[in-house]
């Protein structure tokens, strides 16, 4: 079998690190890659973006499966396009990916369907949304509609941070389209977890829990950033309510889009707020998997994911079934200085060659490539190329092994301007 991955950051890599394990799989094109998945056995990078571009190479390659790693191809309809020039692919269709790429046609399918979400109000007008942030409490929260790469969610704590969200978006249109329509969330207290499930249309399989950190600095400090650390599996998520999740929020998600006649085939992601009170609310939903939150999944995956993904695509999900390594496993993310705002790229990475080396002899911990990149001056060295670059991630036999072991890593690899939380998992401890 031959496949694509397209997308090229941390998620990208371990999913397609995770398929070439399969006995089937012989060769994996990645677009348009990283320097991980250019060093990776069986795959190879191709510098391609664009969709028709990406038509015309799996036909002439006699691809096999093309497997979508980011929203933004998703949002776009690239299985919608993929599919009418008869290829296989999987991920959801344009149509399916509006959970994401549309807040508002979220919380309105949310309502429809009954599934528990933050009461919210939606604005496009400046003024009427000053007005309703008058009369609300605090904090409340301002998100753009639209796709923003993790920059669209003001968590306001002040009346004043709210009301410079509603300008920046409507006003100054800091976020274009994607901001030029906003909700009004009530704000949820509680601990975040991610739930994500890999779906045929009908059928559904959940993955194994995890919980990210989205805040640039330790003990959730600074901006919100793309994430920048996870464990799997999150002992938030309890058996009792791993089975209200599935019935309150994954299996109306699944079967209301089959009903509009959209069967939702691809990985499905809950972002949840579970309540000191042990009430599960939804804050958004992906199309796709986490990152960070999938470098961890991967590691644990004993199952064969091309295998799985196949019978997604092929809507024989309940014949499938899915195997996890029992020990957690925690991912540590290193990003760029200037990261998540404007990161710098070009920052030579050493100490990654004897890492890397090391990982050949070991199941045990694996770094993710996410912004890398071969330095342009000097094709034996590796550079930061993105904001957040590697994803050091490790299993243990419990957190705090898990945790010990992929810091002990992360402490063997230097760039200038690093940054890195060092309290990945410090919830657990
Ligand atoms: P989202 O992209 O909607 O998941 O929002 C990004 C982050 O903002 C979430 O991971 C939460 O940390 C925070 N957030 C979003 N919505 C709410 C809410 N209603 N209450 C509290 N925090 C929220
Ligand atoms: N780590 C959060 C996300 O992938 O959206």
């Amino acid at each position: 079998m031959r496949l694509l991955v397209i997308g090229s950051g941390g998620r990208e890599h371990a999913i397609a690190w995770k398929l070439a394990q399969s006995s089937v799989i012989e060769k994996i094109f990645v677009a348009p890659g990283n320097a991980g998945t250019a060093l990776e056995a069986k795959l190879e990078n191709i510098a391609m973006t664009s969709i028709p571009d990406l038509v015309t190479f799996a036909r002439q390659e006699k691809i096999d499966l093309t497997v979508v790693g980011p929203e933004v191809p998703l949002t776009e309809g690239i299985v919608d396009t993929f599919q009418a020039s008869g290829l296989r692919i999987f991920g959801p269709t344009r149509n399916g990916a509006r959970l994401e790429g549309s807040k508002s046609f979220a919380k309105a399918f949310m309502l429809n369907h009954g599934i528990p979400t933050a009461a919210c109000e939606t604005f496009d007008d400046a003024a009427t949304a000053h007005r309703y942030i008058d009369r609300h409490s605090l904090p409340v929260v301002i998100k753009a509609d639209g796709l923003a790469a993790g920059k669209g969610v003001i968590v306001a704590q002040t009346s004043d941070e709210a009301h410079a969200a509603v300008d920046a978006m409507l006003v100054d249109n800091r976020l274009g389209a994607a901001g030029a329509h906003i909700l009004i969330e009530d704000y949820l207290e509680g601990e975040e977890a991610s739930f994500i499930v890999l779906s045929d249309g009908k059928n559904v399989l959940p993955l194994a829990t995890s919980q990210d950190h989205k805040r640039l600095r330790d003990n959730d400090e600074g901006p919100n950033t793309g994430g920048m650390g996870a464990y799997s599996p999150t002992p938030v998520i309890t058996p009792e309510l791993h089975d209200r999740i599935m019935q309150e929020v994954i299996m109306p998600v699944i079967r209301g889009m089959a009903q509009q006649s959209q069967p939702y085939v691809g990985f499905l992601y809950a972002g949840l707020m579970i309540s000191p009170q042990g009430e599960v609310r939804v804050l958004e939903f992906n199309c796709r998997l986490g990152d960070p939150e999938t470098q961890t999944i991967m590691l644990r995956l004993k199952s064969d994911l091309f295998i799985l993904l196949d019978h997604a695509v092929n809507g024989t999900l309940d014949q499938a079934s899915i195997e996890w390594d029992q020990r957690p496993a925690l991912c540590v993310v290193m990003a760029a200085q200037g990261y998540p705002d404007s990161p710098r790229k070009n920052d030579l990475i050493h100490g990654l060659d004897s890492v890397m080396a090391a990982q050949r002899n070991s199941d045990e911990f694996h770094i993710f490539h996410a912004g890398t990149a071969m330095s342009n001056t000097d094709p034996t060295k590796i550079v930061t190329s993105g904001g957040r670059v590697l994803g050091v991630t490790a299993l243990g036999k419990d957190i705090r092994q898990a945790q010990s072991q992929a810091y002990a890593i992360a402490a063997d690899i230097h760039f200038d301007g690093c940054q890195m939380r060092h309290d990945i998992g410090h919830k657990r401890l």
